[in-house]
């Protein structure tokens, strides 16, 4: 190859590509989205036969996440139930259904246009927290998806994910108050929606804004 047309295809592959319009946010993300799916694809058949830790021995399904590839936004659960397991999707159980509404009324948008996946990927035996040494086994999944998608903001939906994307102490009763980062994305901690569902409408209305502020950040 002569030099001009060497610099020339080096100015190509360096260059604008038809996805620079979406991702100008994210300036650290040049990937083709169907490649991005596609290792997601890998991922996931990776976690179907995932023994790691105990939790393998409980499942059904393992259940690892889905959504839009390209969303701004990622929400992050805790832990599968006995819906999810037996669905093999993320919240599509009571906490699902309100979950579905808040993104709705905060975000003016549907599940599908977002992201969604736990920490964990297997459920628990009676829906227990998933355990330390469980959450250390299964967090580079977790990890991995949000490096893929590239969010600009993640949800994180209770303790459990707060605690497991953030060092923090405080819990999100106090951090929703404020602002953390994950590696570059910024981290909105509120509550889980069955602490939503147990506690009434002022924790709905708390989480409510919580995503509001969420999809402020994402500039929804
Ligand atoms: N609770 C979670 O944390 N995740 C789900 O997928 C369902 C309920
Ligand atoms: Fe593997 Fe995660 Fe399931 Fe444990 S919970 S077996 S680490 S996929």
């Amino acid at each position: 190859m002569d030099n001009i047309s060497k610099t020339y295809s080096e100015e190509i592959d360096t260059g604008m590509s038809a996805n620079d319009g979406v991702l100008s946010h994210r300036p650290s993300h040049n990937k083709d989205f169907c490649l991005v799916a596609e290792e997601l694809d890998l991922l996931s058949v990776k976690v179907d036969g995932c023994k790691k830790c105990e939790l393998h021995n409980f499942r059904q399904n393992a259940v690892f996440g889905e959504g839009n590839v390209q969303s701004k936004i990622f929400l992050v659960g805790e832990a599968p139930g006995y819906n999810e397991d037996i669905q093999k999707r993320p919240f599509v159980g009571r906490s699902g259904k309100l979950l579905d509404q808040l993104i709705e009324e905060a975000l003016g948008s549907t599940r599908a246009s977002l992201y969604i996946a736990n920490v964990v990927k297997c459920r628990p035996p009676d829906n227990r927290t998933p355990q330390k040494l469980e959450i250390n086994s299964c967090l580079g999944y977790l990890n991995k998806q949000i490096e893929l998608v590239s969010p600009k903001v993640i949800i994180a939906l209770g303790n459990t994910a707060f605690k497991a994307l953030v060092d923090a102490t405080e819990g999100v009763t106090q951090a929703r108050l404020n602002l953390y980062s994950y590696r570059d994305i910024d981290v909105v901690p509120t509550f889980h929606p069955s602490a939503a569902l147990r506690n009434g409408k002022r924790v709905v209305d708390m989480m409510r804004e919580d995503l509001v502020k969420a999809g402020r950040l994402a500039c929804l």
